[in-house]
């Protein structure tokens, strides 16, 4: 399969999040996330209706919500034969809540891995509503790798973790930056990293933005740790495989009902065993591709300026580890968004 074939598919990926980041803006601030959800699938549908590929969806909405979404199993793309085939997985809209209250930190994220001949799936599907999730940028990895640094683990204790982060980086531990999500489940974890004495950013929704933080170089985070939507840690794994960071992810069962279930499925080992990076996306191949909705550490949210609207995208594949940020200025005089809905173009 030609690697040829990804370098120009990843821009329909661009030309969708861009889509559906425009489609849900309308909805920013008026307390309706499941339309904000709907309009961000519906033009995503749209692109993907005339890209020639076959992608198959190995991860989308629904394990989390019961919101309007892309799942599991869904044919995206023409599907005419000979086509590339793709593994699928997205978040029309991470941090849904945060569009319907007005707030910063959503977007619109897609990724895609090319599968091979023989069909078999390289992103995992985890079946967990929740992991626990430990994240870290390429000059940790490259630190513990090169300079013989302890390695980290997910169930070291966070002291630990954050003096091995710390060493990695050339800095003391009260000089990093850690990003988790606010939720209450996270009390004893924040409690220990403040007495450790490092900084925290705590965070309302939307945590592939915070996972994917510590692997660029500027956004001021060095490390994303707790418990968040499953889903999501996959997305994030396939953004690190193109920066060189590294995710470890354990499945977190909310119950004694799930843990049976998830057993039942995939048996206790798989259950607790750390993923990292590679396990969760196999293979050469990974394409990350966001668009800002609202502004976020990731990207900058959508403007709309007179009649154009700006959107900021990040674009990466993992084979040739290029980062693209893609500034787009549309002119709303003209621009169309095709919508699957009733299969027109529409002005926005
Ligand atoms: P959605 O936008 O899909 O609702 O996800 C938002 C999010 O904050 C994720 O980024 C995060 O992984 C997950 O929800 C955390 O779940 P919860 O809000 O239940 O703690």
């Amino acid at each position: 399969m030609s690697q040829d074939t990804e370098r120009t598919i990843e821009f329909e990926f661009v030309r969708a999040t861009e889509n559906a980041a425009l489609n849900s803006l309308h909805w920013l601030g008026r307390g309706e996330k499941e339309k904000a959800d709907f309009a961000a699938c519906d033009a995503i549908y749209g692109v993907f209706d005339k890209v020639p590929i076959c992608g198959e969806v190995v991860l989308g909405e629904g394990i989390k919500d019961n919101a309007p979404g892309i799942f599991l199993g869904e044919h995206l793309g023409t599907w005419q034969s000979g086509s590339p085939a793709f593994d699928i997985a997205l978040d029309p809209i991470d941090g849904t809540t945060n569009i319907a209250k007005g707030m910063p930190n959503s977007i619109s994220v897609i990724c895609g891995a090319q599968t091979s001949s023989s069909g078999t799936h390289v992103m995992k599907n985890i079946p967990s509503f929740y992991a626990e999730k430990l994240a870290y940028g390429p000059r940790v990895v490259h630190a513990m790798k090169r300079l013989g640094i302890r390695q980290i683990q997910l169930d070291c204790p966070v002291d630990e973790i954050l003096s091995v982060v710390a060493r990695a980086l050339g800095k003391r531990v009260s000089e990093l930056m850690v990003a988790l999500l606010d939720r209450p489940r996270h009390n004893k974890l924040i409690e220990e990293i403040r007495q450790a004495g490092a900084a925290l950013r705590l965070l309302t929704d939307g945590d592939i933005t915070a996972a994917v933080a510590p692997s660029l170089p500027d956004s001021g985070i060095d490390l994303y740790i707790g418990i968040g939507g499953s889903p999501e840690g996959i997305l994030t794994a396939a953004a690190l495989k193109c920066l060189g960071g590294e995710i470890q992810l354990r499945m977190w069962p909310r119950d004694q009902a799930e843990m049976q279930e998830i057993d039942a499925l995939v048996g206790r080992e798989e259950r607790c065993r750390i993923y990292t990076t590679n396990d969760l996306v196999s293979g050469d191949s990974s394409i990350f591709c966001a668009t800002g909705i609202s502004d976020s550490y990731l990207l900058p949210g959508v403007k709309v300026i007179g009649n154009t609207a700006i959107t900021n995208t990040i674009l990466m594949r993992a084979r040739s580890r290029t980062v693209r940020y893609i500034k787009a200025v549309h002119n709303l005089d003209h621009k169309t968004i095709h919508l699957r809905s009733d299969r027109k173009d529409h002005r926005i």
